[in-house]
C-alpha cells in the first residue's frame, strides 16, 4: 500500500533532472507512515511557515481562537532540531495575545511543499501529511537565540532587513503534544520525547 502512495522519490527523479540532483530528492523522501514521530519531524523540517492559533486578547473576539501566519524554521536545511523557531515583535497582533496567554497551537502541512500537489492529495486528505503542535511560545536567549537566528535567516533571508525599530526577538514553540495526520485511521499522538528522539531523514548508508 505505502509503495502506491509514496512514489515521491521516483516521481521527483523525473522532474528534478534540470533543477536538482536525484540524490537530493531521495534524501527528502517522507518516512513510512507507521514511523509517526519521524513523519512529524519531516513535516516540521520541510515547512517554512505555519498557521499559529492564539487565544485572542483583542475585542470583539476576546477569548476566541485567532489563527495567523508565521514564518518558522527548525534549523537550516538538512539540520533539523525539531523546535519551530519564530522571529517576533510585540507590535504584532498575535504576539500581543501571547503576552496575555502564551498558549498556542501551530499547524504545518506538506500542502506547503510539492509533495501533495504532485501526488494529487487534497490538503484536507490524511494522505497529505500534516501536523498540529500544542504548547506555548517562549522567548529564547543566548546560544539558543543564536541557533534560532541561523535557522530563520538561512531560510527566510529577507528577515535580515526587517525594520530594526520593531524590536524583533527570537522565540520557540515549546511543544507539549504533537498530533499527526498522515494516512487513514485518524489522528495519531506523539509525545515531545518521541518527537525529539526521531530523525526526519533516513540515516546515510
Ligand atoms: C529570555 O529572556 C527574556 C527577557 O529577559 C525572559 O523573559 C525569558 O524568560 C528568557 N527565556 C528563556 C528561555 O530563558
Ligand atoms: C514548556 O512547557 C512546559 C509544559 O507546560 C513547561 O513545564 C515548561 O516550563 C515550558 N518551558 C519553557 C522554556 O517555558
Amino acid at each position: 500500500m505505502s509503495a502506491v502512495f509514496r512514489p515521491v522519490c521516483t516521481l521527483l527523479l523525473g522532474l528534478l533532472q534540470v533543477s536538482g540532483s536525484p540524490a537530493a530528492s531521495c534524501r527528502d523522501r517522507i518516512p513510512p507512515h507507521d514511523q509517526v514521530a519521524r513523519v512529524a519531524r519531516f513535516v516540521a523540517h520541510r515547512c517554512d511557515w505555519a498557521s499559529m492559533a492564539t487565544i485572542s486578547s483583542h475585542p470583539p473576539v476576546l477569548g476566541q481562537p485567532f489563527s495567523n501566519v508565521f514564518s518558522v524554521s527548525d534549523g537550516p536545511p538538512g539540520s533539523s532540531s525539531g523546535v519551530p523557531y519564530l522571529y517576533l515583535t510585540h507590535m504584532e497582533v498575535s504576539v500581543q495575545d501571547l503576552q496575555v496567554n502564551p498558549a498556542a497551537s501551530l499547524s504545518m502541512s506538506l500542502a506547503q511543499t510539492d509533495f501533495c500537489r504532485l501526488q494529487g492529495f487534497d490538503p484536507q486528505s490524511p494522505l497529505c501529511a500534516h501536523i498540529m503542535l500544542s504548547g506555548s511560545v517562549v522567548q529564547v536567549n543566548g546560544t539558543e537565540a543564536e541557533f534560532a537566528k541561523k535557522a530563520l535567516f538561512t531560510r527566510h533571508p529577507e528577515m535580515i532587513d526587517w525594520p530594526t525599530d520593531h524590536n524583533w526577538f527570537f522565540a520557540k514553540f515549546n511543544i507539549t503534544q504533537v498530533w499527526v495526520l498522515d494516512y487513514f485511521g485518524g489522528v495519531k499522538i506523539v509525545t515531545p520525547e518521541e518527537y525529539f528522539k526521531a530523525t526526519p531523514y533516513r540515516k546515510p548508508h
